[in-house]
């Protein structure tokens, strides 16, 4: 601001230069004379007037830090991190991660809520945020009214995944044996109304079984636990799992999503295997606090689109099962329908089990 508002006025006042010093501020010194003022008053006017679009081309002049609502290690921080890479390159600006898990993710949703809207902090989140309205009575923030959406980031299958010592071998063994043994067998998941939380939720009400479930700040520490032998199965993202179910120190028995995961050719899906209709794929967008300046989201929109069609970022996510959405898909009114339509969507399902997290 000061640097554009000093050169403004040493155009304005060329022809003029013996009258007048601008001071370090730039501001008019008292006893200047009449025409002074009326070119102090343009270049202030010229400045004012070009003050959102200076914001827009100085932007980003630092730093941004997108916030992730879970632990570090786990689904949402690996897409957030290659996602700070993509859209990084393109802002010319480093991207920061903020882990701050916890609650079904109602934690870091509510920091970045409150965050101050200058186009710095954003919030990288998932179908958690379309389940939380539902399963919280007292939510600190209004899902819907608080965000500026940017746009979709990617869409994740999830897959049922057991501690390698699971002795079932196929899902349909599984299916026999967790409900044998549904009093002792443990889920892990990262809180109520995570979307590790919501599979559990539909595989028991779909299979009729009930399982002691065990919450984490994350899937990124549960992994840890189920590579551990600590807790009996979870269902998770494939970008948490498929290294895992690679370097075969888990279990898989089947993915989430209506077609096998190209990553995971040898997968079978729930639904091929006899859970027919079972159908659960992620979606990521990314937000920002309401009142973010209009040319800072017009940027970071440009930036995500970039991001979704950079072919190492394509690359990177097919690697770990998942997929960046089409360009068409990277805006605000798409995220927007989609939030809407989700939070229409899981609110009656979610109701009809009765469970509330407060
Ligand atoms: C994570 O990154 O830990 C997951 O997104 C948590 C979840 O929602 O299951």
């Amino acid at each position: 601001m000061h640097t554009r508002f000093i050169i403004a006025t040493l155009v304005i006042m060329q022809p003029d230069r013996t009258k007048c010093k601008p001071a370090a501020t730039g501001a008019v010194v008292p006893g200047a004379s009449a025409s002074t003022w009326r070119s102090a008053a343009a270049a202030a006017l010229l400045a004012a007037a070009a003050g959102p679009t200076a914001h827009a081309q100085e932007y980003p002049s630092k730093p941004l830090v997108i916030v992730v609502p879970a632990a570090a290690g786990g689904p949402t921080d690996t897409l957030a991190r290659n996602l700070g890479v993509a859209m990084g390159s393109a802002l010319k600006q480093q991207m920061i991660i903020d882990n701050s898990g916890g609650a079904g993710g109602t934690i870091g949703i509510n920091k970045a809520a409150k965050a101050r809207p200058d186009g710095y902090t954003l919030l990288l989140y998932h179908i958690g945020m379309s389940t939380s309205p539902a399963l919280y009575r007292k939510l600190p923030y209004d899902t819907v009214n608080d965000f500026e959406s940017i746009g979709q980031v990617a869409d994740v299958p999830m897959t049922l995944v057991a501690k390698k010592e699971m002795s079932p071998r196929t899902f349909s063994e599984f299916l026999a044996y967790a409900k044998a043994n549904q009093s002792t067998l443990t889920y892990a998941n990262a809180g109520i109304g995570s979307a590790s939380y919501l599979c559990g939720l539909l595989l028991m009400s779909t299979i009729q079984a009930d399982f002691t479930t065990v919450p984490y700040k994350g899937t990124g520490p549960a992994m840890t636990d189920l590579v551990g032998g600590r807790v009996d199965f979870m269902c998770d993202q494939t970008t948490n799992t498929t290294p895992q179910i690679k370097a075969g120190t888990i279990k898989v028995y089947g993915v989430t999503s209506q077609v096998r995961v190209p990553s995971l050719p040898e997968v079978p899906t729930l639904d091929e295997q006899g859970l027919k209709g079972f159908a659960l794929v992620v979606w990521n967008g990314l937000f920002a606090p309401r009142g973010t300046p209009k040319p800072a989201l017009d940027r970071l929109v440009g930036a995500l689109q970039a991001a979704v069609t950079d072919p190492a970022f394509k690359t990177r996510l097919a690697d770990l099962g998942a997929e960046p959405v089409p360009v068409g898909k990277a805006t605000p009114e798409s995220l927007r329908t989609l939030l809407k339509s989700e939070i229409d969507k899981w609110g009656p399902i979610i109701r009809k089990t009765g469970v509330y997290a407060d």
